[in-house]
């Protein structure tokens, strides 16, 4: 099994409380993953934006459990969100530690007491699962590396992405920074359907500080969970034709980053977004994540970069939020575009300013 290097031995462990924190941020995927395997395999690589200011903060308490306490199938914890105790949060985060206990039976000597808050609203549509898992995983690896304290700076990434990655797919692209590729492509070196991995290859500069503004059109919660969605791919007539199409835009990315080659990035950007939103269009039961306003959007963002000539693009995550991409010199200007003629767009004009960021932090 290509997952066993992540096993960790079953200790009893000498320690008998302790506290750690980490900060995680969200990511935009350019490429989209959407469909999978069992275990949360992919169905085709995707690569994202790690984001900078939508973060996830967590601590991690836990105090270690008599042999009489302890269960072998599940462990105990409590949630607190932004203040308050969180009930509705335990089923997923329950699911998560089962999944993960094979590769960390270390936890069931302990319980813990998991509290958590977000940099961005909780009512804003955005998906807090990617940071939120990912800060989490985090919290569990520094648990692991102090009962395993001879762990490598390497595997601990790679382990805590894995991890995320069985929380929720895309929380496997939220440990490091700047750009992450999860899913195995036969043009990016070490790539893996486990695990993300930092974009390896060659990439101007233009990308380092890309910005994203978020225009919130619907903060509302979604109608179809994103694991509603990647079900749906199986047996959808277009999967396999989409799956290759992933594969061939993440290939036609590669020169366009090292070039900044910003009319190819642009296309293959867009083309994906659509791509993923005709995706549940078409499957059975269709469903539709857009609203009027993510397409007036569409269109704006459309005639701006016809008339002003800037790389202004955008991108969807499974909602109808709409994410707008641009390089930072023309920041100004965009924003002033926001203010003037895009707000109205916005539930109660709300939108996020945003920027490709270096990853998660231990605090
Ligand atoms: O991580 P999940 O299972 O919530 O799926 C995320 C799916 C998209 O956001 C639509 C695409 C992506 O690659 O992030």
């Amino acid at each position: 099994m290509p997952d066993k290097e992540f096993i960790a031995a079953d200790v009893n462990p000498t320690i008998e409380n302790g506290s750690v924190s980490w900060e995680a941020p969200s990511n935009i995927a350019l490429v989209k993953y959407w469909g999978k395997k069992e275990n949360q395999i992919p169905a085709n690589p995707s690569l994202s934006f790690t984001l900078k200011n939508c973060k996830t903060t967590t601590k991690l308490n836990y105090v270690k459990v008599t042999e009489a306490h302890q269960n072998s199938e599940e462990i105990t914890f409590e949630v607190i969100f932004e203040g308050v105790k969180k009930e509705s949060f335990k089923p997923k985060i329950a699911s998560f530690f089962k999944r993960i206990l094979p590769y960390c039976a270390y936890l069931k000597h302990f319980r813990f007491e998991i509290i958590s808050e977000n940099s961005f609203p909780h009512s804003s549509g955005i998906a807090s699962s990617a940071s939120g898992m990912s800060a989490l995983a985090l919290c569990v690896m520094s648990l692991e590396k102090s009962l395993f304290p001879e762990m490598s700076d390497d595997f601990f990434n790679k382990k805590a992405s894995f991890l995320a990655r069985l929380g929720s797919g895309s929380a496997g692209r939220s440990i490091k920074g700047n750009m992450v590729v999860w899913g195995e492509h036969k043009d990016v070196l070490l790539s893996s359907d486990y695990y993300g991995i930092e974009y390896p290859l060659k990439t101007n500069a233009v990308f380092k500080d890309y910005q994203d503004t978020i225009l919130l059109v619907d903060k509302g919660i979604k109608q179809v969970s994103s694991t509603v969605g990647h079900d749906l791919m199986h047996g959808h007539p277009f999967a396999e034709a989409r799956f290759k199409q992933a594969n061939d835009h993440l290939s036609e990315l590669i020169p366009a980053f090292a070039d900044a080659d910003l009319e190819t990035f642009i296309k293959i950007v867009e083309s994906e977004a659509l791509s993923l939103h005709s995706m549940m269009m078409s499957s059975d039961p269709y469903f539709l994540l857009m609203k009027p306003n993510t397409l007036a959007l569409i269109h704006k963002i459309w005639e701006k970069r016809e008339q002003s000539g800037i790389p202004v693009c955008f991108t969807l995550d499974a909602g109808a939020n709409v994410h707008m991409l641009y390089p930072s010199a023309n920041k100004e200007e965009i924003l002033e575009f926001v203010k003037n003629e895009l707000v109205v767009y916005c539930e109660n004009g709300h939108y996020i300013c945003d920027e490709v960021g270096e990853g998660a932090k231990m605090l």
